[in-house]
């Protein structure tokens, strides 16, 4: 930590120095074992700053017990190398004993209503550990700007309502979903299917693809949602997924009734948000759609 904030303070700039040698600062958080979605987050970083730091922590207390913490795909070397392609500046992989000096800690940063929901329903303290883990980064680092993924749609939620509620001064870009030519959505946890697996995966996509097709064609749009997703929930079944949660919300991840429809719907910008179990690996995807 020391460290890395000496070795960025030298572009900060100080109040009587009329701002010579001032650059912007951009945080990309991930968990390692980067793939392409997460070097698109920080191309997109280095377009809007001077500097980019990835940090790389499997962050322990977001991970609930029986998850998969201890088999979490650890590859920091390759991960630099990465890194090094697209130019990043700093990479900051703390231990998870200077990230936590008590553990688990005994300070937390709830997220509220939102955090009950969706993924924070099935993993219990997930976004929890999450809040605490963005918000000792953002200290550690004091970025003017952090980016994260689309496909973690309601983790991006959640900490742009971390940093209007505890006025972090730090923009917060929201980065498109990166995928498999195939459609798949690309995540760390894809190497957890096994090839007839990964064959079926890009169903979840496609599905989601096809919700939003009907939602915005003319002659299926008076459908109501609950009919939608069930027909939708009943094919990604037949695919050979478990369900975690199928839902159409909007796009501030407020409740929709099930009773609405394209054409009745009072808030015209939805998203439709899937997490469902393909073998030992549980794939999240959505799709953004505007409906009139
Ligand atoms: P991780 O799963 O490693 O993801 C790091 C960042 O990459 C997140 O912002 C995530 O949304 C983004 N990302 C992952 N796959 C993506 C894809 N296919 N397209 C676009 N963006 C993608 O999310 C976490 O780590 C952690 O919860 C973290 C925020 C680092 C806190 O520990």
């Amino acid at each position: 930590i020391s460290a890395l904030q000496a070795a960025l303070q030298s572009y900060r700039g100080h109040q009587n120095d009329s701002q010579v040698g001032l650059k912007r600062i951009a945080l990309v958080p991930t968990m390692g074992n980067l793939h392409d979605g997460h070097l698109e987050l920080v191309k997109i970083a280095k377009q809007q700053a001077d500097i980019v730091v990835v940090s790389i922590f499997v962050n322990p207390t977001q991970f609930g017990a029986g998850e998969d913490f201890d088999s979490y795909p650890r590859t920091l070397d390759e991960d630099v190398e990465k890194l090094a392609t697209v130019e990043a500046d700093y990479v900051f992989a703390p231990s998870i004993d200077e990230m936590y000096p008590v553990l688990p800690p005994p300070t937390s940063v709830l997220a509220g209503a939102i955090t009950a929901q969706l993924c924070g329903q099935s993993r219990a303290g997930h976004f929890d550990g999450v809040g605490i883990v963005v918000s000792k980064l953002f200290n550690i680092v004091q970025p003017d700007m952090a980016v994260f993924g689309q496909k973690d749609y309601q983790q991006l939620a959640i900490i742009k309502q971390l940093v209007r509620d505890l006025s972090y001064p730090i923009e917060i870009i929201g980065a498109p979903i990166v995928r498999a030519a195939d459609g798949l959505a690309l995540s760390s946890r894809n190497q957890y299917l096994n090839a007839a697996e990964r064959q079926i995966a890009p169903v979840l996509h496609r599905e989601l693809q096809y919700m939003v097709q009907k939602l915005k064609s003319d002659d299926q749009r008076e459908q109501d949602f609950g009919s939608l997703l069930a027909e939708t929930h009943q094919r990604i079944t037949e695919a050979g997924f478990i369900i975690d949660y199928l839902e159409i919300k909007t796009d501030e991840l407020e409740v929709v009734a099930n009773n609405a429809t394209a054409s009745t719907v009072e808030h015209k910008n939805l998203i439709v948000l899937v997490a469902a179990w393909l073998g030992r690996a549980r794939l999240l995807d959505n799709q953004l759609v505007t409906v009139n």
